[in-house]
């Protein structure tokens, strides 16, 4: 079936891009488009044609984060059971290079989707985030992970406990994004950087991603597995829901950690 919430093009030889597409919603991902990732990823991983994909949300904003609407109804036992934990799996193990071109927010789970990409090239006007805490939950597809093994502990610390966001030019110096780019040329530079490697051996290209996951692998195993407990149990708390509810009701929330 054709995907709904992304867009699908071929930029460049060897080259694929997906293009999250809910521009409403500031690209807030649903299931339904992280299902739609997922499998166009699996579908490039097969494509013997296919070298590199770039990931986007296009010129104004990446992803907003896990679609509230649909997560403010949740329960523990339905987060116990989400497909959305198989369909973050799938995007992690593709393995073929990914590189995530990021303009606007990059918040929650967005920016988890960011890190999932083996190359982030930022726009300057980029805002990566994990405001998860403002939610009363906390990153729930390995942003605890991720972001304290991209940018250090101290700086992952502020992120994931204040849910401050950092500039594109704050994420290039902190080592989360490979490149900063003028705003206009994010898609274009990925692309272009996508389609250079396109052109390496097939090969060593893969090996030599994975060579790179290993440096992390092992230890990142054990963490998920913390943090997907840890952000299951705080779907059971009245902090979660006031968190959520304050966010559309647009107000402050009130937490009384319960
Ligand atoms: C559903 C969202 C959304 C989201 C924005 N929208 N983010 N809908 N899920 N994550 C919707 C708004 O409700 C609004 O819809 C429209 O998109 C435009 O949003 P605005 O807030 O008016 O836009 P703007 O002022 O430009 O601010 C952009 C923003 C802000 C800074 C990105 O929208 C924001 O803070 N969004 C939420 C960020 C966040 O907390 N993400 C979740 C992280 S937690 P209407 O209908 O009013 O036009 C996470 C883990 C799972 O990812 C959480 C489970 C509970």
């Amino acid at each position: 079936m054709a995907p709904t919430q992304i867009r699908i093009d071929a930029p460049a030889d060897g080259v694929r891009r997906i293009t999250l597409n809910r521009p409403e919603a500031r690209n807030a991902l649903t299931t339904t488009m992280l299902g739609e990732i997922a499998a166009a990823l699996a579908a490039f991983a097969e494509e013997e044609e296919v070298r590199a994909v770039v990931l986007t949300g296009g010129e104004k904003v990446f992803a907003a984060g896990a679609d509230l609407r649909e997560m403010a109804e949740k329960t523990v036992v339905d987060v116990l059971d989400d497909p959305r934990a198989g369909h973050w799996r799938a995007i992690a193990r593709f393995p073929k290079p990914l590189i995530a071109a990021v303009n606007g927010y990059a918040l929650g789970g967005g920016c988890e989707l960011a890190m999932h990409a083996d190359i982030i090239i930022a726009g300057r006007g980029a805002r990566f985030g994990q405001p998860e805490v403002n939610l009363g939950i906390i990153p729930g597809a390995g942003g605890t992970q991720r972001l304290t093994q991209l940018v250090g502990k101290s700086l992952a610390m502020k992120l994931v406990l204040s849910g401050e966001f950092l500039s594109g030019e704050e994420a290039l110096r902190a080592g989360l994004a490979a490149e900063l780019t003028e705003d206009a040329e994010t898609i274009p530079r990925a692309v272009e950087l996508a389609a250079r490697i396109a052109e390496k051996p097939p090969l060593a290209v893969r090996l030599a991603k994975e060579a790179v996951r290993q440096a992390s692998e092992a230890l990142l195993a054990q963490g998920l597995a913390f943090e997907r407990k840890a952000f299951t149990i705080l779907f059971a708390t009245e902090d979660r829901r006031e968190g959520v509810a304050a966010f559309f009701e647009k107000r402050k929330p009130v937490f009384r950690g319960r």
